[in-house]
């Protein structure tokens, strides 16, 4: 481990790369092309000792990096700043997590450097999208119970399954961040949040093989502002109730977003026969703009993939105080909008304003179908709401 000591050069060092100057520099110290999973945990639980504010640096150029788990209470406000690429190994084993960062509060990752999760070979053995019971691959990067955190300017490469993946998570931001796979690649989830409070991520762009932000339950006050996604399966709430011990989701707000070329827009989607009995309200979608998006705006409470649940009863989860306004673009498919909602408890106060979506393939127009709710409308509705004879949801 290399210690920047003060001094003129130093301080002139700190300036160029951006490293405050009153906070204790531990450098991983080892040279491009080698493993640095020791380096860097050595370096990390250092940081994590030292009683004031720390930066752990890993400096331009590309490494290994095997597993990790970065883990606290640290003793004070630690920052790795991630100039290089850390390069994952290419074989597809079953390991559960590449990098975590666990039980740590007042933290930053910053840097511009990228995570490459190496994930070509593994996609070829992933059958999760096919199956219930697959064979588990390595999510990217995990925060587990961090708190007063934020992610800034990185990328996440070619993750092997979840490019990130947040839970326990109080008051974090992730801002400037870039996530990218192949459309192609399975279950490479951009973001997923859950069991959280107070989440933002911001001005990011996501362009991967599954959905762009993924919300589980247990989410509280998530906004998601400026971010561009696509190609991928848009954004999802849920799905919800596949779980007993499943929480609440509440304070949703995705505002200014634009999806590109993905498979599905707005989702909220919920399992029939649930497992348990909770509520998701207070989702709100705003100025959202869409370029040629199948299913642009979906609400699906009968979501079953596999056919592996009881379809005749309807979902014990209930939503409520869920807003769309301002969605306007083009449809890749008919059923621009499907308001689908559990027969046993109907959506309560659904808001739909000023939707203009547009299809031209040769099946269209574009369709709004409605089951088992009674949106308030208000503004603009191109297709006109609820007008459809309703068809079964997407798979
Ligand atoms: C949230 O976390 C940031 C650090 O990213 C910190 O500056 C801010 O004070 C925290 N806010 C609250 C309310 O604790
Ligand atoms: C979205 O962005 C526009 C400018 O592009 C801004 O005027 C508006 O306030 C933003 N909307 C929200 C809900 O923040
Ligand atoms: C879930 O939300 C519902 C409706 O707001 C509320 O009645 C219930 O108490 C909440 N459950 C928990 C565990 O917070
Ligand atoms: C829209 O997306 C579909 C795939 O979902 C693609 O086949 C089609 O060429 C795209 N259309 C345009 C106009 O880009
Ligand atoms: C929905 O909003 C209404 C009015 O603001 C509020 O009284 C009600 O508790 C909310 N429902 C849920 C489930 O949050």
């Amino acid at each position: 481990m290399g210690r920047v000591h003060f001094g003129v050069s130093a301080f002139f060092v700190f300036c160029l790369l951006g490293l405050s100057a009153n906070a204790k520099v531990f450098n991983i110290g080892s040279p491009p092309g080698s493993d640095i999973t020791n380096a860097l945990l050595k370096a990390f639980n250092e940081a994590c000792q030292f009683p004031t504010k720390s930066t752990v640096l890993i400096p331009k150029g590309e490494y290994k990096l095997g597993e990790i788990v970065m883990m606290g209470p640290c003793k004070a406000p630690i920052r790795i700043a991630l100039q290089g690429t850390v390069k994952a190994d290419g074989n597809a084993n079953g390991k559960e997590k590449w990098v975590a960062f666990r039980n740590i509060d007042g933290f930053k990752l910053n840097g511009g450097g990228v995570f490459d999760g190496e994930g070509n070979a593994a996609w070829r053995v992933n059958n999760c999208h096919k199956t219930f019971n697959c064979k588990k691959l390595p999510i990217s990067i995990r925060f587990d119970f961090v708190t007063n955190a934020k992610i800034r300017g990185i990328t996440s490469l070619d993750a092997k399954n979840f490019h990130i993946n947040v839970i326990g998570a109080k008051n974090m931001t992730f801002e400037d961040v870039k996530i990218i796979a192949p459309a192609e690649s399975p279950n490479t989830d951009g973001i997923h949040v859950g069991r959280s409070d107070g989440i933002k991520i911001i001005n990011s762009f996501i362009s991967t093989g599954d959905d762009c932000v993924s919300v589980g339950d247990g989410m509280k006050n998530l906004l998601v502002e400026r971010v561009t996604c696509g190609p991928g399966h848009g954004i999802s709430i849920g799905s919800l109730g596949r779980y007993s011990h499943e929480e609440n989701v509440s304070g949703i707000k995705i505002i200014n977003c634009t999806l590109q070329e993905t498979d599905n827009g707005l989702r909220i989607k919920t399992w029939p026969s649930a497992a348990c009995t909770t509520t998701a309200s207070d989702i709100h979608f705003e100025n959202i703009l869409l370029k040629n998006v199948s299913n642009p705006i979906l609400i699906d409470q009968e979501y079953c993939p596999w056919n592996q649940c009881n379809k005749q009863k309807p979902s014990t989860i209930k939503l409520a105080n869920i807003s769309f306004k301002k969605i306007r673009g083009t449809s890749g498919n008919k059923d621009a909008v499907k308001l689908l909602c559990s027969k046993g408890h109907p959506c309560q106060n659904v808001e739909v304003g000023d939707i203009n979506i547009k299809y031209t393939g040769a099946d269209g127009p574009a369709t709004f179908q409605c089951s088992n709710v009674s949106p308030k409308l208000v503004g603009t509705q191109i297709p006109k709401a609820c007008s459809s004879p309703v068809t079964k949801p997407p798979k």
